[in-house]
């Protein structure tokens, strides 16, 4: 490939984080725009690149100090930059105050431990047995040349040692036989524990991915109402099920606002899987190093409340999990409502809450560095 083009396409990467705060997915899909690359292996190449560049960004700047020709950030990233005699944090290659909030949270050894997982993806895959046996799977992922280990909890669950191409490229995932699915995503089902025949509330729905699972793991017997508060997002989640083999008819969707929403009769289980900062998936979006401010934990913590607030009067077992590794959006959340709710710590292999703050022997945390998963907050409530 041309150096010009590589060039081109890493600047316009960072251009489109730096200036609309997007996920690496969508600044590589704009910058993609009106380019013509060579076929699926060029442009697998140059996303791998163009995440490998975002996330050194914060380094780059400790080395180089500000500049403003993205171009010249890209050539010199791409010579190669020394991280000989950095700070921990430009070495790790996150702002100042996101390495600061996690070391002081977890202690500098483990915090940094946390970080530096954070900079590599491990790749989970949940076999759709709604679509096919997993013996089936197994076999079309070996033949197509995957190595993984089966998950000690969720059997169903594969992580990826190695792969051949990209995963949204191999067979079973093209078919929908097999599912990229975070272990802690299927954790936060497996607390809410779902029952053929329940009625279940998933509050934060789309895309569907737990939703799916729920109906996986009833074999489609469970009932669902699937809220969501963008309408587009409903659709795409309409559809993905539909591909997944999941029984629409017995998923009812609805765009609509979960903090005021009021149903006609109490569900068996709320499922809260609350819109967040995002701080523990790091290792998916890269481009997050960059967005991730402390004014977003504080704007998502209080959307939190407002949806928990409500789900607490919709429900009587509720399941709240974020996507973050910030207390402001778990134990802190949770414990606006210590005095209105019991907590249950039912996953064993999960660790507990950050110390010190109120109810944390009684939440559940994934972390990268331990679970390797992403970072996720989970609490199974009862609320009286
Ligand atoms: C973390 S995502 C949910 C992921 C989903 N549970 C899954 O497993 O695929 C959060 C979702 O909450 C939705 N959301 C944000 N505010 C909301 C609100 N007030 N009511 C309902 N949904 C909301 C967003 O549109 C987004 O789709």
């Amino acid at each position: 490939m041309k150096e010009k083009v590589k060039i081109k396409i890493l600047a316009r990467v960072l251009y489109e984080v730096l200036n609309h705060r997007v996920s690496i997915d969508v600044a590589f899909k704009r910058a993609c725009k009106g380019v013509r690359l060579q076929g699926t292996d060029e442009r697998e190449y140059l996303y791998e690149l163009a995440r490998m560049f975002v996330s050194d960004y914060q380094k780059l700047q400790c080395v180089l100090g500000r500049t403003k020709s993205l171009s010249k950030l890209v050539r010199a990233w791409l010579r190669g930059v020394s991280d000989e005699g950095l700070p921990p944090y430009c070495r790790l290659s996150y702002s100042k105050w996101f390495y600061d909030r996690v070391t002081s949270l977890l202690g500098k050894e483990e915090g940094e431990q946390l970080l530096a997982s954070m900079n590599e993806r491990v790749w989970w895959l949940r076999i759709n047995t709604l679509k096919a046996p997993e013996e089936r799977v197994l076999k079309l992922l070996e033949s197509e040349g995957v190595e993984y280990v089966i998950d000690r909890e969720y059997p169903f669950l594969l992580r990826i040692k190695k792969t051949p191409k990209p995963i949204r490229l191999l067979r079973p995932v093209k078919n929908y036989m097999a599912i990229p699915q975070d272990k802690a995503s299927v954790a936060v089902v497996d607390v809410l524990s779902p029952g053929a025949g329940e009625l279940i509330v998933d509050m934060a729905a789309a895309p569907g991915m737990k939703t799916s699972l729920i109906m996986m793991l009833t074999e489609n017997r469970a009932k669902i109402v699937a809220i969501d508060i963008s309408y587009r997002r409903i659709l795409l989640m309409k559809n993905l099920l539909k591909k997944l083999g999941i029984d629409l008819s017995q998923v009812h969707l609805v765009a609509s606002d979960s903090a005021r929403i009021k149903l006609p009769r109490h569900p068996d289980k709320v499922l809260l899987d609350a819109p967040c900062s995002n701080s523990g998936a790091v290792s998916k979006d890269p481009a997050l190093k960059i967005s991730l401010t402390e004014g977003k934990i504080k704007y998502y913590a209080s959307k939190q409340a407002e949806l928990l607030r409500n789900a607490i009067q919709l429900g009587r077992v509720i399941v709240y999990s974020v996507c973050s590794i910030m207390p402001e959006e778990g134990e802190l959340v949770i414990s606006l409502f210590k005095d209105r709710v019991t907590l249950e710590k039912t996953l064993k292999w999960a660790s507990s809450g950050y110390k010190g703050l109120p109810l944390s022997d009684r939440v559940m945390r994934l972390f990268p560095h331990k679970h390797l998963t992403e970072g996720f907050f989970i609490a199974k409530i009862l609320a009286e």
